[in-house]
C-alpha cells in the first residue's frame, strides 16, 4: 500500500484509477458522510461533507431514495434499513457470523457478559458480531463499528500478523490522526502511548494467544480476547473477546477467570470452522433488472444509472457466493462485462473489494462503512415510522404500531392524519389487547388459539373491530411478522365510524394497511439478518 492511503483514514488518497466511475465514487461518499453523522445530513450538511456540488448531493440522493437506501425527510437525507444489504452481502459471504455467532451468544449467556467478533480491517478492528448485555455503565459497540487498533484488545493479536508495510501505514495514520477522529465510534484519545507501546503489546499478544484491554477506549471498559484461527489457513479468522466493567471485573481478573472459558468457547469455535461444509450458494440477488431494464422516462430524470449499477455489485456477493469473478459478477447482476469491470476497479480502489484467490475478488470489511452501524442501532418503531406517516397519509386517518404487553396492547409508534378529528393515541398507551383490533391480531398470532373469535382473525389475516373502550371508533390491524414468520407487532388505523362503513374499511382500507405490513417486515428482514432489531 503506498503511505500517501493512510493519510485519509477513510478513503485512499491513491490516484484515481481512469476507468473508475465518478459517480459511484461520489455515491460512496455520500452513503459513507451519512454513516458518520449518524445517518441523517441536510443537503448543505452532506455539500460541506463531501465536497460536492448541491445539483450533484441532490442526483446521487434522489438516485438512492429511488434504491430504498435513503429516505428524503423533507429536505434531509436519512438512511434507510434496505443499505443494510450491502452489509448483509459482506456478512453472508464472510460466513464467521453465520458459524460462530451462537457459540459467541452461548459463551455470553454462560459469563452474564457482553461477547464479540471482530475481523481485522487495516489498522483497525471491525465488530461482525455482537451478544450485548444491556448494561447502563458503558459504551456498547455495533456490528460496523470501527475501532483503532491500539485501543483494543483484539488489535495487537492482529498486528502480530501485520507486515512491516502495515505496521508502517498504522504508524502514519497515527501521526496524521493523533486524536483519532477518523474514528466516530470511539471516543478521542486522551492518553499519549507511544507507538512502541503497541508494538511491545502486539509482540506479547503474539507469543501469548490472548491481549487485554485496559481501560484504552474509556474508564471502565475492560475487554479480554482470543484468536479464532482458520483451520485452513492457521490465520485469524476473527477475534473472540469478553467485554466488561470494573465494577464487576478488573482487567487483571478478567484473565484470571473469564479468560479459561473464552479459550473453550474459541476452541469450539475453531472445530465449527473445521467442520464447515462448502457453503450453499443463496438466491441469486433480486431488484437488478430494475435498473438494468427500465427506461430514463421510468427512473427520471434525475436517476443517475451508473451509480444504481454499480452498487447492485455489491449485491452479487453473498453466502456461497465470496468469491466472484468478473464473469460471474456480470452474470449475477445481468451487467456487461464491462460496466462490471469498471465498477470492481473502482471498488478496490476504494478498499472495499479486494483481489481474492484465482482472479476471483472479495468484499472487504469496509462494505460495513456504508450504514451499517448507525442502522444496526435502530428499532421496529424507528423502522415502521415512516412507513406509517405514508399509510397516514394515503388513508386520511392515523396509523399506529403496538406490540403485546401481557394482557395489554402498547402503542410504540403512531402518525396522525394532520386532521383535527382523527383519533389520537399517544406512543406507550396501553389498552386492553382483547377489545382491540391490535390487540386481536397479535393474540391470534400467538400459539394454541382455540377461542373462535382469534381463530377467525387468524384465517382472514385482519381484525376490524368497533372498539369496545371507545364508542364510535372503528379500527382495522394486521400482524407483522418477523423473518421466521413469528407475530411481532401488528399496525393499524383508527377512524370515527362516521367517517367509513365496515365495508369500506375492508375494501378501502385493509389493502394500504397489508402494503404498509409488507413493507415493514421487508425492512425487518434486512435489518434482522444480523442484528437483533429491539421490537420497542
Ligand atoms: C466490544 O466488543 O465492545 C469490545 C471488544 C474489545 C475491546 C473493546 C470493546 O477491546
Amino acid at each position: 500500500m503506498p503511505s500517501n492511503t493512510v493519510l485519509d483514514p477513510h478513503g485512499a488518497a491513491d490516484a484515481v484509477p481512469a476507468e473508475a466511475v465518478t459517480p459511484l465514487i461520489r455515491g460512496v461518499a455520500v452513503l459513507r458522510a451519512l454513516t458518520e453523522a449518524g445517518g441523517t445530513l441536510s443537503p448543505s450538511g452532506l455539500e460541506r461533507a463531501t465536497g460536492l456540488a448541491r445539483s450533484t448531493v441532490d442526483r446521487i440522493t434522489s438516485t438512492l431514495a429511488r434504491m430504498g437506501y435513503v429516505r428524503l425527510d423533507g429536505r434531509d437525507a436519512v438512511l434507510a434499513p434496505r443499505l443494510m444489504e450491502l452489509g448483509n452481502a459482506y456478512l453472508s459471504s464472510l460466513r464467521l457470523p453465520a458459524l460462530l455467532g451462537s457459540h459467541a451468544d452461548a459463551l455470553a449467556d454462560e459469563l452474564d457478559e457482553s461477547v464479540s467478533l471482530a475481523v481485522g480491517d487495516r489498522d483497525g478492528i471491525r465488530f461482525i458480531h455482537q451478544a450485548t448485555r444491556r448494561r447502563a455503565m458503558s459504551l456498547s459497540f455495533r456490528i460496523g463499528d470501527l475501532l483503532p487498533a491500539e485501543r483494543t484488545a483484539p488489535g495487537p493479536l492482529f498486528a502480530a500478523e501485520w507486515t512491516r508495510e502495515e505496521r508502517e501505514s498504522w504508524r502514519a495514520r497515527r501521526a496524521a490522526d493523533p486524536e483519532d477522529r477518523g474514528f466516530p465510534a470511539v471516543p478521542p484519545r486522551e492518553h499519549r502511548d507511544s507507538d512502541g507501546e503497541f508494538e511491545r503489546r502486539a509482540a506479547q499478544a503474539g507469543r501469548d494467544g490472548w491481549a487485554l484491554d485496559d481501560q484504552l477506549i474509556e474508564p471502565g471498559l475492560v475487554a479480554v480476547s482470543v484468536p479464532v484461527r482458520d483451520p485452513r489457513t492457521d490465520r485469524i479468522a476473527c477475534v473472540a473477546s469478553v467485554v466488561s466493567h470494573t465494577s464487576r471485573h478488573t482487567a487483571t481478573d478478567l484473565h484470571d477467570t473469564l479468560l479459561p472459558r473464552l479459550r473453550a468457547a474459541v476452541a469450539g469455535m475453531e472445530r465449527e470452522l473445521a467442520g464447515a461444509a462448502g457453503a450453499e450458494p443463496g438466491p441469486p440477488p433480486s431488484g437488478l433488472a430494475t435498473w438494468t431494464g427500465a427506461s430514463k422516462q421510468e427512473l427520471g430524470r434525475e436517476f443517475v444509472e451508473s451509480l444504481a449499477r454499480g452498487l447492485t455489485v455489491l449485491t452479487a456477493f453473498g453466502q456461497g457466493r465470496a468469491e466472484l469473478t468478473l464473469t460471474q459478477v456480470a452474470t449475477a447482476t445481468g451487467l456487461a462485462r464491462a460496466t462490471a469491470r469498471r465498477a470492481l476497479l473502482t471498488y478496490e480502489h476504494l478498499g472495499l473489494v479486494a483481489p481474492g484467490p484465482h482472479r476471483a475478488f472479495v468484499l472487504t470489511p469496509r462494505v460495513l462503512s456504508l450504514g451499517f452501524p448507525p442502522l444496526s442501532r435502530t428499532s421496529l418503531p424507528r423502522i415502521a415510522g415512516p412507513h406509517l406517516a405514508e399509510l397516514a397519509a394515503r388513508v386520511e386517518e392515523s396509523a399506529g404500531l403496538a406490540v403485546l404487553a401481557g394482557e395489554e396492547v402498547q402503542y410504540t409508534a403512531r402518525a396522525g392524519a394532520g386532521r383535527v378529528m382523527s383519533v389520537d393515541i399517544t406512543v406507550g398507551t396501553r389498552l386492553p389487547a382483547r377489545a382491540t383490533s391490535l390487540g386481536r391480531v397479535l393474540l391470534a398470532g400467538g400459539p394454541d388459539v382455540t377461542d373462535p373469535v382469534l381463530t377467525d382473525v387468524r384465517t382472514r389475516g385482519y381484525a376490524l373491530v368497533d372498539e369496545e373502550w371507545e364508542e364510535g371508533l372503528r379500527s382495522v390491524a394486521v400482524p407483522v411478522r418477523d423473518r421466521a414468520g413469528a407475530v411481532v407487532a401488528a399496525v393499524n388505523v383508527a377512524l370515527h365510524a362516521a367517517r367509513r362503513t365496515v365495508e369500506e374499511c375492508v375494501r378501502d382500507v385493509l389493502p394500504e394497511l397489508t402494503a404498509t405490513a409488507a413493507r415493514i417486515e421487508a425492512d425487518l428482514r434486512v435489518a434482522g439478518r444480523f442484528t437483533r432489531v429491539p421490537l420497542s
